[in-house]
């Protein structure tokens, strides 16, 4: 470097985004000055912000030797860190920076959020916490804290935070995008319409609540709107083919077949959405049942129950912190009976690791027409069986695993009759569609010999209802 710059010229260059200068110009005064912790920070933070990780963490460590009881390295290398995945490091240096200063509020955010990656809701409400009596009137943490409680499944919990979140700021997209997902949960199909139709007006650019509003006009049974909406967010991401399937899916289904049809075959050759198609290409073959197209997992759950007139069994695998067992309880006047180990998965699937959904093996609160029974489902099953003899009038099939899905249907298969209702909760359009619930399903109906009908489907949801018949 020719001309001689100072440590202000290259902070001018950092702030201004010329990432390149600002770094060549620290590195030459770090050359007259190799132990200058400052410098040293200040080319880690270049490092973060141009996305090389490895490089800023080098950086930090350096001048963490010098500086051990700085708080702002240790902020800095909790952040990088949790840019690299580096979740359980990151949050070692996030305490470490909260030891140093309890009352900052960004370590506490930052391990609030690190711990709901690590899905430790309750740890991390207790961080959120902690910053909110720091900062009372902060939207961004309602907004955390509510997001929490819908990453927990519990919808009812998020309202009140993200009702806060857009009180105390009313222009907060995200934060109406996900209350309307918390009021979409709760079955306040208006409400949630109301929430998303908001984010979408302060920012028409932003895909997700416009694809929310579809799944609810499907329930609301308003055909035109739920392509309008499609129609409006391909118009803004005109390569989404997830978008296109679903409105080829809605046009076929709402009756314009040749059009749904011609979209979606210009969209088959992506791999990518092989398991939309795949499924979509499976269901079609159901169609002489009529299944109904749904967009939430509530209606899913109604129609079932009213499809259900057996005298007999109500019965759900997969409860975890109960919040689909509530549901059914409150549209339904007999007991239910939840079966979970509550340590979650026993294997691993797709994307989530063994043990994923696991309540520590804590029982969820629950109505009084609620029976739990905890533990693996082959061997709480067989005892319930015996002392059970009725036939199973509605279950609910939420446990993910093919391995889980073929306990539960030949422990059952001879309470399973004519005019039992099965929900599946993980069925159609995802990864590995039919090598789960499908095809523990599927196999069954081989084993048993079972007919059935299809009485909804939803993309939205993956889910289905079917009535063996
Ligand atoms: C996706 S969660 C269920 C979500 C729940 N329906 C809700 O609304 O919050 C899946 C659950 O299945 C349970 N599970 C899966 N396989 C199991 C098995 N073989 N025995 C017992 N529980 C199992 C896990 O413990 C986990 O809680």
């Amino acid at each position: 470097m020719d001309k001689k710059f100072s440590l202000t010229d290259g902070m001018e260059y950092h702030k201004a985004g010329n990432f390149e200068l600002a770094d060549e110009i620290y590195l030459s005064l770090q050359n007259l000055d190799p132990y200058n912790v400052k410098l040293l920070c200040l080319r880690g933070l270049v490092a973060q912000s141009i996305n090389q990780p490895d490089k800023a963490i080098e950086l930090f460590l350096k001048a963490n030797v010098l500086h051990p009881a700085d708080f702002n390295i240790q902020l800095q290398l909790g952040i990088t860190y949790s840019q690299m995945g580096e979740i359980n490091l990151s949050n070692l240096f996030y305490e470490k920076a909260m030891a140093l200063a309890p009352n900052a509020i960004e370590p506490l955010v930052n391990y609030g959020n690190n711990l709901c990656k690590l899905k430790l809701f309750d740890k991390a409400f207790g961080a959120y916490q902690k910053a909110l009596a720091l900062e009372p009137t902060s939207s961004r943490l309602n907004y955390n804290i509510g997001t929490l409680f819908l990453n927990k499944m519990d919808p009812d919990g998020a309202i009140k935070w993200l009702e806060t979140a857009v009180t105390l700021d009313p222009i907060y997209t995200s934060a109406w995008n996900s209350l309307g997902a918390a009021l979409t949960e709760t079955d306040d199909l208006h409400g949630a319409l109301v929430a998303y139709q908001k984010a979408s007006s302060l920012d028409p650019e932003f895909i997700e609540p416009l694809f929310n509003q579809h799944a609810i006009y499907i329930d609301l049974g308003m055909a035109d709107q739920v392509i309008d909406v499609l129609q409006k967010a391909i118009a803004i991401d005109e390569n989404n083919n997830t978008l296109k399937f679903f409105l080829g899916m809605a046009h076929q289904y709402y009756g314009e077949n040749a059009k749904g049809a011609a979209l979606i075959d210009s969209i088959s050759k992506n791999a990518e959405i092989y398991p939309e198609i795949s499924s979509w290409n499976y269901l079609q073959n159901e169609f002489f049942s009529n299944p109904k197209l749904v967009g939430t997992n509530t209606k899913t759950i109604q129609i079932a129950i009213d499809a259900a007139k057996l005298d007999g069994l109500n019965l759900e695998f997969g409860v975890f912190n109960g919040k689909s067992i509530r549901r059914i309880a409150l549209l339904i006047n007999e007991d239910i009976h939840g079966f979970d180990s509550f340590e979650g998965l026993p294997e691993s699937w797709n994307d989530e690791p063994k043990g994923s959904y696991s309540a520590e093996g804590f029982l969820p609160e629950v109505p009084k027409n609620v029976v739990l029974h905890k533990g693996w489902f082959n061997e709480t099953l067989p005892g319930f069986i015996r002392e059970f003899k009725a036939p199973i009038r509605f279950l609910h099939i939420d446990c993910d695993l093919y391995s889980s899905t073929k306990t539960i249907l030949d422990l059952l298969a001879p309470k399973i009759i004519a005019g039992t209702v099965i929900v599946f909760d993980e069925f159609i359009g995802y990864k590995s569609w039919d090598k789960d619930e499908f095809k523990a399903f599927e196999e069954a109906v081989q084993r048993y010999g079972w007919k059935y009908e299809l009485l909804t489907f939803s993309f939205v949801t993956k889910q289905v209802a079917l009535i063996i018949k």
